[in-house]
């Protein structure tokens, strides 16, 4: 499983923490999650929580920019330290499946690149629903791995390693493009979808924190890469770098929508 699934057991947690901060500051992320921001329609002196909200960056952000009030929920122990570190005083520990919180008691709620690690998305996101008030606005955005593209001379080779990407390093790495069904379902009302694409053509930037160059490694480790596929696939990926032609892409969708 992905190491955001349970960021405590992992060998380094920090680590986890600095791959969060890290993204935070790359633009493409940057520009996603204020958009994430904007779609919450915060207004000042009302309630937001975010669910999965890691080390916290976008939370603080919220807080800051609207004069609002922002919970923090996540169940990693390390998360909620690099949360409080930051100021943000009102962080649970605590797992999206079972909120602790009374129904109706924010104004808005969301969820950015946690829902892809969850066990049962379809609880949590029930979850984040019945705690915000009628009227109130829920956002969910996550990458779906069934969008990506790759540009390495074999592509059936990309493809396959793309797949092991998507459907088995995470719970719901190709459900994005669901969750306005999974509101809709849910009787949510002024649903909207918007698509935005990461386009990595520097592999030494931000793909440092994606790790898409050891993709092919770790297939080979969990047995279903051969590890001779996985050696052609890194020296593939570094020709494609060499000759300045390196692509990559994935798609992440932004599904908001207001509670009937
Ligand atoms: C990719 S991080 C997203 C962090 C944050 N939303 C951000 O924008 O930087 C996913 C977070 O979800 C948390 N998480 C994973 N499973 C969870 C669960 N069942 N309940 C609550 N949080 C969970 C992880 O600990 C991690 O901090």
């Amino acid at each position: 499983m992905h190491g955001f699934t349970d960021v405590d057991r992992q060998s380094d947690p920090d680590s986890w923490v600095d791959v969060l901060d890290r993204l935070t500051e790359e633009p493409f992320y940057r520009a996603y999650q204020e958009r994430v921001r904007e779609l919450l329609r915060p207004m000042p002196g009302r309630r937001y929580v975010e669910v999965g909200a890691g080390a916290g960056a976008s939370a603080a952000r919220l807080r800051d920019a609207h004069d609002v009030s922002v919970t923090t929920v996540d169940r990693s122990l390390t998360m909620a330290a690099a949360m409080r570190a930051r100021g943000l005083t009102q962080c649970v520990v605590a797992d999206a499946h079972q909120l602790p919180f009374l129904s109706n008691s924010f104004d808005g709620a969301w969820a950015d690149r946690t829902v892809q690690h969850l066990a049962d998305p379809h609880t949590a996101v029930e979850e984040l629903v019945r705690v915000v008030r009628p009227h109130g606005r829920i956002v969910l955005a996550d990458p779906d791995y069934d969008t990506q593209v790759l540009d390495i001379a074999d592509q059936n080779l990309a493809r396959r390693v793309l797949r092991f990407r998507a459907d088995v390093l995470l719970r719901n790495g190709t459900l994005a493009h669901q969750h306005a069904g999974l509101l809709a379902a849910l009787g949510l009302v002024d649903i909207t979808v918007e698509p935005r694409t990461l386009l990595v053509r520097d592999p030494t930037a931000v793909d440092n924190v994606l790790g898409l160059r050891s993709w092919a490694a770790t297939a080979a480790h969990r047995g279903t890469l051969d590890p001779t596929e996985a050696r052609a696939f890194e020296e593939q990926f570094d020709e494609a770098v060499k000759a300045h032609r390196f692509t990559y892409a994935v798609t992440f969708f932004l599904t908001a929508a207001t509670v009937a």
